[in-house]
């Protein structure tokens, strides 16, 4: 049988990830799949760091794009970051040039997703983005897959782990949100930019994948309402425990007679609810649908293997044939919501 080829643009925290997952599985891979999963060719900036894994026996690529046209790629796997540049440069190309694509990349699906999915359906290819929302907690597969005989109602999470991080350790601890952004600045919690976490962005990233897929529509990121914890005090976080709650940067999307909802913002939610109880880096989404009622799920949100956990994914359902559409049904059907302003949930 012939094997299904990746192209890793990537070589970080989650392209190693993959390539270790792929090292230790290749066996289990090829009997779940039914054909050998291999990666053919890798890129990143720097050929000369190490990266402590072995890449001796991949092609090398210096440009993404060039990678992502290689003929002895099937699928190029996209886990560089950033929403236009390289990323989109290369998704681009790769779709042009008739590979299926992988990514993990919320922003650049949260802004250029509708175009880059009709992109797909016109080259006829898939483009999964499984890592994408909550790291390792398949929720797009439980939303396109696993629910898709439901109307969904609502959904609702915790989707930035570092945000969480930073509110739970200033509740144990009793800090100054200043004093825990630093130490989690320094621990490489935060993203690069860290305003992407404690602004909500990157959760409103996620969120907006979700709503799209949730209720058909176009990902409209400019529509989320974003509220960051940047002015959350351990004053606000003593009077919430006081009345026995907590503090959560919590993303909610439903759909009303006024419009698609959707809004990431600091919420009270009862310290004895799943959601009071989220630890650390956790992340937990609820989904609601109308036969389903109520799931919740919950799990880590980010870091090497759980990320590479669900990017493998994605590429095991390419490897066995599954031809998904990237938010779960055509791109020519998603409809543009009106968007309306949330009631505080
Ligand atoms: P890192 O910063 O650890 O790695 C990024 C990699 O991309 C590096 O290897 C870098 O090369 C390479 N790269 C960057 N720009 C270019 C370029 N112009 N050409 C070639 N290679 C380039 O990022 P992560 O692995 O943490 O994240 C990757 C993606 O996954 C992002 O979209 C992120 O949002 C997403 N994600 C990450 C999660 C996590 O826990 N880390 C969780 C969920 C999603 P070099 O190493 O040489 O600098
Ligand atoms: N910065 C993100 C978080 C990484 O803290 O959740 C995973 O998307």
């Amino acid at each position: 049988t012939e094997p299904l080829r990746l192209g890793i643009a990537g070589l970080g925290t989650v392209g190693v990830g993959v390539v270790r997952i792929l090292r230790k599985h290749g066996a289990l891979l090829e009997k779940r799949a039914g054909r050998p999963v291999v990666i053919t060719a890798v890129s990143a900036r720097s050929h000369t760091k190490d990266r402590g894994v072995d890449l001796s026996a991949y092609a090398w690529e210096d440009d993404p794009v060039a990678l992502a046209r290689r003929d002895d790629v099937d699928v190029f796997v996209e886990v560089m970051g950033g929403h236009d540049g390289p990323a989109k440069d290369a998704t681009e190309a790769a779709l042009h040039a008739g590979k299926d694509v992988v990514t993990a990349n919320k922003a650049l699906l949260a802004i250029h997703g509708q175009e880059l999915a009709e992109l797909a359906e016109t080259a006829g290819r898939v483009i999964r983005f499984e890592a994408a929302v909550a790291g390792g907690i398949p929720v797009v597969k439980a939303l396109t897959e696993g629910l898709a005989g439901n109307e969904i109602t609502r959904i609702m999470g915790v989707m930035n782990g570092s945000c969480n991080y930073i509110l739970t350790r200033m509740e144990d601890a009793g800090l100054s949100y200043e004093a825990v952004f630093q130490e989690a600045n320094q621990l490489g919690y935060l993203e690069a930019d860290p305003q992407l976490d404690v602004g909500g962005i990157d959760a409103g990233h996620k969120l907006a994948l979700l709503a799209s897929i949730a209720f058909g529509t176009q990902v409209d990121f400019d529509a989320v309402e974003l509220e960051g914890i940047g002015s959350i005090t351990i004053d606000d976080i003593r009077q919430a425990a006081d009345m026995g709650y907590k503090i959560k940067l919590l993303g909610v999307a439903q759909m009303t007679g006024r419009g698609l909802e959707q809004r990431m913002s600091p919420c009270l939610v009862p310290e004895s609810s799943p959601l009071g109880q989220l630890q650390g880096g956790t992340n937990m989404v609820v989904l609601e649908g109308d036969a389903v009622s109520q799931i919740v799920l919950r799990g880590p949100g980010a870091g090497e293997g759980p990320t590479a956990s669900a990017v493998m994914g994605d590429v095991m359902d390419v490897a066995r044939g599954m031809r998904m559409s990237t938010f779960g049904q055509s791109a020519t059907t998603l409809h543009k919501a009106r968007a309306a302003r949330a009631a505080v949930p």
